[in-house]
């Protein structure tokens, strides 16, 4: 059976419906994806039941899962291009899962850093599940033969985990079941640091108030959050690395405005920090409020949303589910090929 009819290289990525979009998850993430969308074959899924690894709110996660949803066709991810999905709306994802739980040793998951850092967070409110999250994340990966893992730095482990599994099930059944995924970390603005410290990643999970920039952020926040920036107390607006809150804002200047270093450091030679802030409020904000209507019209009609998703599951499971029988038939199962 071939894996892929298309000769488009295949990539698979997600986010978990928790906390609040930020520009680091646009740059880092939504915009590179929505960049190279005619260039390969995409899935992209909403990760709801990784959502659930930590404690939760259950009245929330419902309206989470379709903001994270109406925020990717918001950015610009096409449905006719693109297949978006939830994935608990497919149910081979857990089914996977549990057939590579029963293949990766546990002292490999227990060498993960989030797995260490999380739990050291949660202490006392450890589930299973957090254990087991890369687990699942392989199963997502596994499921659509993706060759190419788009994520952050700090997945790139649970990408190299995933790879480890699928050799490693390969070598022990003697077939090609799994395609062997590479992880792919973006060049610029791979990480977008906080506003109020620049030296850690802007995260979702951080409550403090000037920490990141929504994507649904009024224009008055967004200016308010860039204005209490931390920077330093030099002068020079240059790209410098040392000097992590002024780099920061330049980055982010520099992949809102796709200008060349250069350009940006002529066009603020003799400004001072002051322009500079509120010059990447104002590009953040020129390149957010397009997305942001779009985002109102999309959730104006959560019917139609939810359609949209309900067509990226059936098209995700038409792929997940070839990829399950293989992985049932070479673990030596018997099928009932029962009609879903
Ligand atoms: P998370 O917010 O951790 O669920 O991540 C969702 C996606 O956004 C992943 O692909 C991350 O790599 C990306 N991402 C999250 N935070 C940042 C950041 N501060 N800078 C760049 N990319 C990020
Ligand atoms: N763990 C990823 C994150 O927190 C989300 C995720 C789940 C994912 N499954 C995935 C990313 C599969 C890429 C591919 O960012």
């Amino acid at each position: 059976m071939t894996k892929k009819p298309s000769s488009k290289q295949r990539v698979l990525s997600g986010v978990q419906p928790s906390g609040d979009l930020h520009i680091g998850n646009y740059l880092g993430a939504l915009k590179n994806w929505v960049d190279s969308q005619d260039e390969f074959e995409n899935f992209f899924c909403i990760v709801d039941l990784h959502a659930i690894t930590v404690p939760y709110e259950p009245s929330e996660l419902r309206e989470k899962t379709r903001e994270v949803a109406a925020m990717y066709f918001a950015c610009g991810i096409d449905p006719s291009r693109s297949v978006v999905f939830v994935q608990s709306h497919v149910s081979e994802h857990a089914e996977l899962a549990w057939l590579l739980n029963c293949a990766t040793p546990m002292g490999w998951l227990g060498r993960m850093h989030q797995y260490k850092e999380k739990s050291e967070q949660q202490k006392g409110q450890v589930f299973v599940g957090l254990f087991d999250y890369p687990v699942l994340m392989a199963a997502d990966i596994l499921l659509y033969d993706a060759d190419r893992v788009p994520v952050g730095e700090d997945q790139k482990q649970h990408v190299e985990l995933t790879r480890d599994i699928a050799q490693s099930l390969n070598s022990r059944l003697g077939q090609s079941v799994f395609t062997i995924p590479q992880p792919f970390i973006p060049g610029v603005a791979a990480r977008v640091m906080g506003l109020d410290d620049p030296k850690k990643k802007m995260s979702k999970s951080t409550s403090t108030p000037h920490h990141a920039v929504g994507l649904l952020d009024e224009p008055k926040t967004i200016l308010k959050k860039f204005k209490r920036a931390v920077t330093d107390s030099g002068r020079s607006i240059r790209f410098d690395e040392e000097r992590h809150g002024l780099h920061n804002l330049l980055s982010i200047y520099q992949s809102m405005t796709g200008e060349t270093a250069e350009a940006i450091e002529a066009h603020f030679e003799g400004k001072g920090y002051g322009d500079l802030k509120r010059e990447v409020a104002e590009a953040t904000i020129s390149r957010i409020e397009p997305i942001q209507k779009r985002y109102r019209e999309i959730t104006d009609d959560p019917a139609a949303l939810d359609r949209l998703l309900l067509e990226g599951a059936e098209r995700a499971r038409a792929v997940a589910n070839v990829t399950l029988e293989r992985a049932f038939d070479a673990m030596g199962f018997l099928r009932p090929r029962l009609k879903k």
